[in-house]
Order: structure tokens, then C-alpha cells, then sequence
């Protein structure tokens, strides 16, 4: 997390220093800053909170300068402080971080026994003191650059400012990615390439463990060793436009509402619509002869392949091994070279999920990355792309990035049950036709349910606890809703499988819990109304989210029943997140929480 950009220009940096880091604030927002050369004096401006604090503070004092760099923070090591906030300064160096430094307390001792005064609770800050120290021993930025990077460990990407070397902005990428844009007589940073993109669309990507010299005109890029490299330089397709919310009130409310088309976008990718055939994927994906199949991911995406487990388990007859990928990257798995692998992310840089990806790719695995940035790293390092085609996600709960995430994963699972021969042609069809319908299913329940949702949110919003439960792929929905409410309504919220209820969490089960029990009129149905049974012996109050025919057959008593429209079982966990999302909207919007940025949350999770 963090963002970084940095501009070593023709003209003036400072506005569109702060226009770029706009373009990164979902990756942190707890502080902003800003550094640049002017008449050969570093200046420096900052603000704890949002980028907005900073613009107010920067049109009270402006920054001039025609080269400077740039950050948004997502804290690690240090609260969230104006004084915490980079960019860093130490004798003249200023220094902009995003990562973590795992040997900064080490490095830190170590710099205070030789009298350096530190004056925040940063990592960030040892990088400033050990390159101003190698710079007093006489050495050039250049060699201080290169000395310095050896004496760091962890995952890191930096951006440095060196008063006494004007020209230049010094950059490394240890993890982290850092893209390096070119101008017309201006080189431009940044942690990603749609932060450059009203600037240019021109860029080289740095391959970890690379760092670099950038003037106004070239860039000299070295290995970690030192020895000059040579990257290749391509031009990106990210977007200049901004995304606005319209008529919406908020990106998240926006984008559940814009759902049905994504997806239908997406599907049309992956599917022959007119005869409702799945797409072939054998080239990018060898599904047919795979032994198994390995996911792994993080938060939501990680519970989108817990649904697509299912689905790969039962249409394809392949066994899944999946994990989240702070667990997977560490458990040492004995893994088969036969496996397929996939590593679903909707930012593409989530440090746990590449980690785990490559770890896969050093045991001989075929990777493929299911993503919604086709240019992040793990869609570059994948041996195959699947994108999700959602558009880009502000908000920072994750709505449409993991309902169109599903989309893909049910086709995948569709086109390698296909391959293995394991459904028939007639169920491909029914399977796909499913899928075709569905957009035009989400367009009705959006527009059917928002009334109940409001109501049952003001209720909701009162409540310190709600449990969530479901069966099937209902299980992974049920912790999905879950998670959706705690990240922006700050209630906390879990969700278990329906089964696992008497094995502990009936425990806490009285007047004072609300559950929601999602539970489609499916095979498990039955089961589930009795697990609601139990909640309800105890005065639990349930609500339930059904559809027709599970209403239909279910006489119980309930706080409220949320009815959705019968529907095939592979489309339900879709469907049925709608309300989940509605609802933890609606219970954040009653408690005025501030929805697109929750607290302590970044849109992209770079350091694990
Ligand atoms: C929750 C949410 C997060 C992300 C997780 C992985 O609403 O958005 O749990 O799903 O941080 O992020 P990506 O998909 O970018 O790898």
C-alpha cells in the first residue's frame, strides 16, 4: 500500500504531483506529502488525513519546483501522524516509501549509536538517515543508493530527492511495483501506471530488485548487483479519464447498482452467448489434464475461489487445494508440477497473493491470474490472464470486482468441466444459459429489493453483532456478507456454516443477535431451516434471505424474509450477494461511516 509518484519535469511539479497522487489515494489516506527542489532548496509540505488536507495546506504554501516526489500513506510502523507522514528529510534527503523495512529496528539502533536523532516512529525513516550517513562518508547518490539498498531487508519501493543532486530522483522496486513514465523532456514515477496516465501513456515497468536514476530525459536502470539493465518500454492502455460517481451518492452504491452490465461485459468475453456454449480455454489453461487445482487469494477474491471451489469440484471433477494466501505462501504445500493454479486479485498487486503465485511458479506450476488489472504485476507474471472485466473498483469493499470474479470462475469451471469430459453438452448449455440470463435477474432483484434492505439496515444499524450463515456455496457468501459489513459499518459481523452452528456459535445466540440466513430453496435447504430452527428456539432473530419456492416452504417466524426470484443453483451465490451488499451499505450509510474509505483500509495491500 502507500502510493508514490515523483515528476523530474520542464515545468512546475506540485499540482500535478498532487493530481497524480489523487489517482493512488485508494491505496492509503491516513497522511499525504510532498517534496520538491526549488533554487536548490528541498521543500517539503504534508498533512495527516486525506489528499484534501494537503491541497488546502499546499494553496496556503505553495510548493515551486520543477522536480519533486510524492506520497499517499497507508500506515504500517507509526499512527497515523502529520509528523509520521513522508516524504522523509534527513541532511537535504527526502525519502518516500511504500513497503516495510523488516530490519529498520536493527538499522535504527545501528544509526542511533552513531548520533542520528530520529524524529518519527517510521521504518521509512532509517532509509533518509542510512543514505545521508553513506552520503557524509563522501560517497556520490549514486553509491549511497547502492549501498544502502544492500543493507535493507523486506519488501519496499522508494522514491529519493537529493538537495545536492537536483537533476535527479533516485527510485528502487524491492516487491512493490513502480512504474517510470515518459514525457516530453519530463520523466514521471509512479506506483502504478494509471497514476501517469494523464501525463503519459509510455512506461517501463521495474522488475523487482531493480533500481534506478531518473533524469529529465533518460533513466539508468541497475540490478541489484549494480550492473547496468535494460527494461523494455511499452504503452499502457490505463485510462486518463476519472471515474465519477454520476448520480450516486457514493462509488460503492454505484458500483452494486452497475453490476448487471459488468457482468454481462464480462460474460460476453467467456461465453457464446447465442449458443450458450462456454469458450474454449485449453491455450491458456490446460484444465483437461490438470491432476488438480490450486486457488489462492486474499479477503473477498479469497472468498469468490472458496465459491469457485465448488463449482471446479462439481462441474469439473477437479479437487481443489485452496487457501488464503498469507497461509499459502508459508505452509510449504507439497504441490504436483501436474496442478493447475489459480491466483484471483482485483488489484493485481496484493503482496500475499503474487508471493503465493510465485511460489507456485517456482514448483513448476502453470499460474493463471484472474484479475481486473490487466497490467498489474500478477497479471504480467501469470502464464495466463483471465481478466473480470469489472471496470475500475473505488469503493473500497469490494462489490462488483467479486460478483464479476464469480462470473469468471463459474465459466472457467464450466469450460474445464468441458475439457475433462465431466458435464455433458446439454448441461454446458443449461449451465450457460443460466449465466446469460443473469444480468437481466440482477437488474430486477437491485430494483425490487432496495426498500427492504433500507428498512432492515435501520434495524441492523442498532445491533454490535450480527452472525451470518449458509450452506454450500451459501458458506463462503455467508462470511462475504459478513465481511462486507464489518470493513464499512464497523458492526462486527462473522459468518459460519450453517452445520458448524451448535459446534460454538449457538453459544451466543439471544434476543440481542440478529442472524441472516442465506439459504436458496436448494439441496441444502431443508438442513439450513433447521439450523434456522435452533437460532430461533433460542430468540435469535432471524432474518432470512430466501427465494420463492424456499419461502413457500418455510412457515417460520423470522424478524424479516428477504425474497429473491428462483433461480438456477450456479447463479445464486451472484444473486444473492446483492442483498448482502445492499445491506451493509445501507447499515454504513445509516451510521454515517464514510463508506468508499473505511477507516484503516487501503484499496491495494502491497506489504503482507
Ligand atoms: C474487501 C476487500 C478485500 C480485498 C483483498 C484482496 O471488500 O476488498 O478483502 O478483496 O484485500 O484484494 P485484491 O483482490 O486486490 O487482491
Amino acid at each position: 500500500m502507500c502510493g508514490i509518484v515523483g515528476i523530474v519535469g520542464r515545468h512546475p511539479v506540485s499540482q500535478r504531483l498532487l493530481e497524480a497522487l489523487e489517482r493512488l489515494e485508494y491505496r492509503g489516506y491516513d497522511s499525504a506529502g510532498i517534496a520538491t527542489i526549488s533554487e536548490g532548496t528541498l521543500e517539503r509540505c504534508r498533512a495527516q488525513g486525506k489528499l484534501v488536507n494537503l491541497e488546502m495546506r499546499l494553496e496556503r504554501q505553495p510548493l515551486n519546483g520543477m522536480i519533486g516526489i510524492g506520497h499517499t500513506r497507508w500506515a504500517t510502523h507509526g499512527a497515523p501522524t502529520e509528523r509520521n507522514a513522508h516524504p522523509h528529510i534527513v541532511d537535504g534527503i527526502a525519502v518516500v516509501h511504500n513497503g516495510i523495512i523488516e530490519n529498520f529496528a536493527e538499522l535504527k539502533a545501528e544509526l542511533e549509536a552513531t548520533g542520528a536523532d530520529f524524529e518519527t516512529s517510521t521504518d521509512s525513516e532509517v532509509v533518509a538517515h542510512l543514505l545521508a550517513k553513506f552520503c557524509r562518508e563522501g560517497m556520490s547518490g549514486q553509491e549511497a543508493m547502492h549501498a544502502m539498498l544492500k543493507r535493507l531487508r523486506g519488501a519496499f519501493s522508494l522514491a529519493i530527492l537529493l538537495q545536492n543532486e537536483p537533476s535527479t530522483i533516485m527510485v528502487a522496486r524491492y516487491g512493490p511495483p513502480l512504474v517510470v513514465g515518459h514525457g516530453d523532456g519530463e520523466m514521471f514515477l509512479g506506483s502504478d501506471a494509471i497514476a501517469l496516465a494523464p501525463l503519459t501513456n509510455e512506461v517501463t515497468y521495474l522488475v523487482d530488485g531493480d533500481w534506478a536514476v531518473i533524469s529529465k530525459t533518460d533513466i539508468r536502470i541497475f540490478d541489484s548487483e549494480g550492473n547496468v539493465v535494460t527494461r523494455s518500454r511499452c504503452t499502457s492502455m490505463a485510462s486518463a479519464d476519472r471515474v465519477t460517481k454520476g448520480d450516486y451518492e457514493h462509488f460503492m452504491e454505484k458500483e452494486i447498482y452497475e453490476q448487471p452490465e459488468v457482468i454481462a461485459h464480462a460474460l460476453a468475453h467467456y461465453l457464446d452467448i447465442a449458443d450458450h456454449r462456454a469458450a474454449s480455454l485449453s491455450t491458456r489453461m490446460d484444465f483437461a489434464n490438470a491432476s488438480s487445482l490450486v486457488i489462492s487469494a486474499c479477503g473477498t477474491a479469497y472468498l469468490a475461489g472458496l465459491i469457485g471451489k465448488y463449482w471446479f469440484e462439481r462441474y469439473a471433477r477437479l479437487s481443489v487445494e485452496i487457501d488464503v494466501a498469507s497461509e499459502f505462501r508459508y505452509r510449504d504445500i507439497p504441490l504436483s508440477a501436474h496442478a493447475a493454479a489459480l491466483f484471483i486479485s482485483q488489484s493485481g498487486e496484493t503482496a500475499d497473493t503474487l508471493a503465493s503465485m510465485r511460489y507456485c511458479k517456482a514448483h513448476g506450476l502453470k499460474v493463471g491470474a484472474v484479475v481486473n488489472t490487466s497490467e498489474s504485476t500478477i497479471a504480467r507474471e501469470a502464464d495466463a490472464i483471465f481478466p473480470i472485466l469489472a471496470g475500475p473498483e473505488i469503493g473500497v469493499a469490494s462489490t462488483k470486482a467479486f460478483t464479476c470474479q464469480l462470473a469468471v470462475l463459474a465459466t472457467l469451471a464450466i469450460s474445464a468441466g468441458k475439457a475433462r469430459g465431466t458435464i455433458t453438452e446439454e448441461e454446458e448449455r443449461q449451465l450457460v444459459k443460466s449465466l446469460v440470463e443473469m444480468p437481466r435477474v440482477m437488474r430486477q432483484v437491485l430494483r425490487n429489493i432496495r426498500p427492504k434492505m433500507q428498512l432492515l439496515s435501520q434495524e441492523l444499524s442498532g445491533f454490535p453483532h450480527v452472525l451470518y450463515l449458509g450452506r454450500g456455496t451459501s458458506f463462503p457468501l455467508a462470511m462475504e456478507g459478513a465481511l462486507k459489513l464489518k470493513e464499512i459499518s464497523y458492526i462486527h459481523a462473522e459468518g459460519y456454516a450453517a452445520g458448524e452452528l451448535k459446534h460454538g456459535p449457538i453459544a451466543l445466540v439471544d434476543k440481542n443477535m440478529p442472524v441472516i440466513i442465506i439459504a436458496p430453496h436448494d439441496r441444502f435447504f431443508d438442513k439450513t431451516v433447521s439450523n434456522m430452527q435452533e437460532v430461533a428456539a433460542r430468540g435469535g432473530r432471524v432474518i432470512l434471505l430466501t427465494d420463492e419456492s424456499g419461502a413457500a416452504s418455510c412457515n417460520l417466524d423470522t424478524m424479516h424474509t428477504i425474497v429473491l426470484p428462483d433461480v438456477e443453483e450456479i447463479i445464486a451465490p451472484i444473486i444473492f450477494s446483492l442483498p448482502l451488499q445492499l445491506l451493509a451499505y445501507y447499515v454504513a450509510v445509516t451510521k454515517g461511516t464514510d463508506v468508499d474509505q473505511p477507516r484503516n483500509l487501503a484499496k491495494s495491500v502491497t506489504v503482507e
